[in-house]
């Protein structure tokens, strides 16, 4: 039983980082018409919020991977002006559109259904954020996809990742999560790495283009 417990849920991840839009659309699709991800309804007290907070510096904010809508409602509303979620799954938007209209956000929230690997922005960021979606980008991947990015980056503006790093139940570091961080560490000017003392060991990596 361990062991087909252990081969579906490589099947799952190997699927949601490699597997053809069509497919990774319909699992997400799939998770987040069920009960499987209301767990993370309530995300107020996140330690992504004061970064956000002070790098988006009252402007704009695209959330690459943005689920139900999260950030898009948890963050002060004083931080930002405008802010744009993109996610591949349109049960987790139209839960994201919903929260948006409930709380009157709705002129500054907009959301577009999309994979962001291939998602192209048709302007600029204060903040790019990456929060808890870094897992489902390839390896092989990583830096093409930023650098694509980048250039969606106003003057002085920023990539954020927040991921949990560590196994919730061992606290053992995810190699896997380790190494991509390692890779962007070694390729982008890092601005802030601060690690939370927190089951799954969050982190948050706020970094940009090197000049
Ligand atoms: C763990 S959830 C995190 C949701 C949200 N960022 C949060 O922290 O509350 C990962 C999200 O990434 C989205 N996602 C995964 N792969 C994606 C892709 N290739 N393109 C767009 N969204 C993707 C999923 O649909 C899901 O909503």
């Amino acid at each position: 039983m361990y062991i087909v417990q252990r081969a579906l849920t490589f099947a799952r991840g190997f699927l949601l980082s490699y597997g053809p839009t069509k497919i990774k659309k319909a699992l997400w699709d799939k998770e987040f018409s069920g009960n499987k991800w209301n767990f993370i309804d309530d995300t107020a007290s996140d330690c992504v919020y004061a970064h956000l907070e002070k790098h988006a510096r009252g402007g704009d904010i695209l959330d690459l991977g943005c689920g139900p809508g999260n950030t898009a409602n948890e963050l002060a509303e004083s931080a930002y002006t405008t802010y744009l979620g993109v996610d591949i799954s349109e049960s987790a938007l139209a839960k994201g559109m919903r929260r948006t209209n409930e709380n009157g956000r709705a002129d500054k929230n907009s959301f577009v259904c999309s994979d962001f690997l291939s998602y192209m922005p048709t302007r600029k960021f204060d903040v790019i954020l990456f929060r808890e979606s870094m897992y489902h980008i390839p390896y092989g991947s990583v830096m093409e996809l930023l650098n694509k990015y980048s250039k969606y980056l106003k003057s002085n503006g920023v990539f954020i990742v927040r991921l949990y790093t560590g196994d919730f139940q061992t606290g053992e570091i995810k190699l896997r999560v380790k190494k991509k961080m390692d890779l962007i560490k070694s390729k982008f000017d890092v601005v802030e790495l601060s690690k939370y003392d927190k089951p799954g060991s969050p982190m948050v990596l706020v970094f940009r283009p090197g000049q």
